[in-house]
């Protein structure tokens, strides 16, 4: 085994400690990478609520991070595509089946057998948990890091590994793009990339915020402009008029004002709080809308992404912090008080 350090959450609390951790050693398919940053990841903070709440887990570790950046530091001996050195991303999927229909069409974030979480996932050769990014090393199978193109910030560009292909996927695959209209519910890490991509696809993008004094960014970020979606009248003035709307909301809520401002067979997609949702039919019925719901990305759409990324110079606006305020970053993103994502410099762990 390989030693590292990173930070593990803690019996039922929810602050996360500076531990000692070891990683497998290196399968003939496997990188080492030195992690440099990591993003916060709403998600991160729901698995530490879940753990919190006591869903049963029997003290399995809980390690998050599952975007983050870094340098190759060593390459096992079948490895062909990667050498010491190199700067790579890897996001929240470390393993598949690689057979399954789905594999094969590229779509391992959705394998049949299910695909590997890069934390609190079970490894699929040694029946291990997966210990996140939150930490100095990672290892991980060659077909699930990525290289970071030249030119992406390697802080800024972390978390386009979670937040940026959870969006980017549904974005290619409703065809947002010139003509079409996109909303996106909720400006946070996911909202905020999904803005970005939406306007350099060449889509008519909108904010749909509770937090009106986010406006200014929505424009700065190249949307035309932003509605508050606790205001009824500008809920109104906004009916029917998205062929997308992307829902990145990281809280239970009513998916009806939602579904309300979607076009004609136009869609929904609900990527943010995942769990049983109520639907009224009506509000699907009365103009022929969909639901949808996505998660992550596969290879092909990962490695493409971060081709446009670097072709328009996309990364996520960051508050960069030493990985040892990690606890400070999670209170904060609890508040909602980021602009718009934590990325966490884990160079203070050596
Ligand atoms: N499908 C997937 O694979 C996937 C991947 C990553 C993350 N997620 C989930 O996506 C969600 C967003 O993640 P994130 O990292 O982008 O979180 P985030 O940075 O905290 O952003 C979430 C945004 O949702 C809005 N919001 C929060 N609470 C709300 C409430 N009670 N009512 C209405 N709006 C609320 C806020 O935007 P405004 O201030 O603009 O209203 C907030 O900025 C999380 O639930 C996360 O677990 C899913
Ligand atoms: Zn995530
Ligand atoms: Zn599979």
């Amino acid at each position: 085994m390989r030693s590292t350090v990173g930070w593990q959450l803690e019996g039922p609390s929810s602050t996360l400690r500076r531990t000692p951790l070891e990683r497998r050693d290196l399968r003939p398919d496997d990188l080492a990478v030195r992690v440099d940053y990591c993003g916060v990841c709403h998600s991160d903070l729901h698995a530490i609520s879940a753990r919190g709440d006591g869903d049963g887990d029997g003290g399995r570790p809980l390690v998050p991070g599952h975007e983050f950046t870094g340098v190759v530091t060593e390459t096992g001996p079948a490895v062909t595509g990667f050498t010491v050195g190199d700067r790579v991303a890897v996001g929240n999927i470390v393993d598949s089946c690689g057979e399954c229909a789905m594999c094969r069409a590229g779509q391992e974030n959705f394998c049949h057998a299910f695909p590997t979480l890069t934390y609190d996932g079970v490894d699929r050769h040694d029946g291990s948990v997966t210990l996140g990014g939150y930490s100095r090393e990672y290892v991980v199978r060659d077909r699930f890091a990525y290289h970071l193109p030249a030119g992406l910030d390697p802080a800024a560009a972390a978390p386009l590994l979670c937040a940026g292909i959870t969006v980017w996927e549904p974005l290619r695959a409703l065809g947002a793009g010139p003509g079409t209209r996109v909303a996106v519910a909720g400006l946070g890490g996911l909202g905020h990339l999904a803005v970005r991509f939406a306007v350099a696809l060449g889509a008519e993008t909108w904010v749909v915020s509770r937090s009106p004094d986010k406006a200014d960014d929505a424009r700065r970020l190249g949307a035309r402009g932003l509605v508050v979606a606790t205001d009824p009248e500008q809920l109104a003035a906004a009916r029917d008029r998205f062929d997308v709307v992307i829902d990145t909301i990281s809280a239970p809520h009513d998916l009806g004002p939602y579904l309300r401002l979607v076009a004609v067979d136009g869609t929904l997609s609900h990527l943010g709080h995942l769990g049983p949702v109520t639907v009224e039919t009506m509000d699907l019925l009365v103009g022929r809308k969909r639901l949808s719901s996505a998660g992550s990305g596969g290879r092909p759409a990962t490695a493409a992404m971060l081709d446009f990324c670097a072709e328009h110079g996309i990364t996520a606006d960051i508050e960069p912090l030493p990985s040892a305020r990690v606890n400070e970053a999670l209170d904060r993103l609890r508040r909602n008080d980021v602009r718009y994502r934590f990325v966490l410099d884990l160079s203070d762990l050596d």
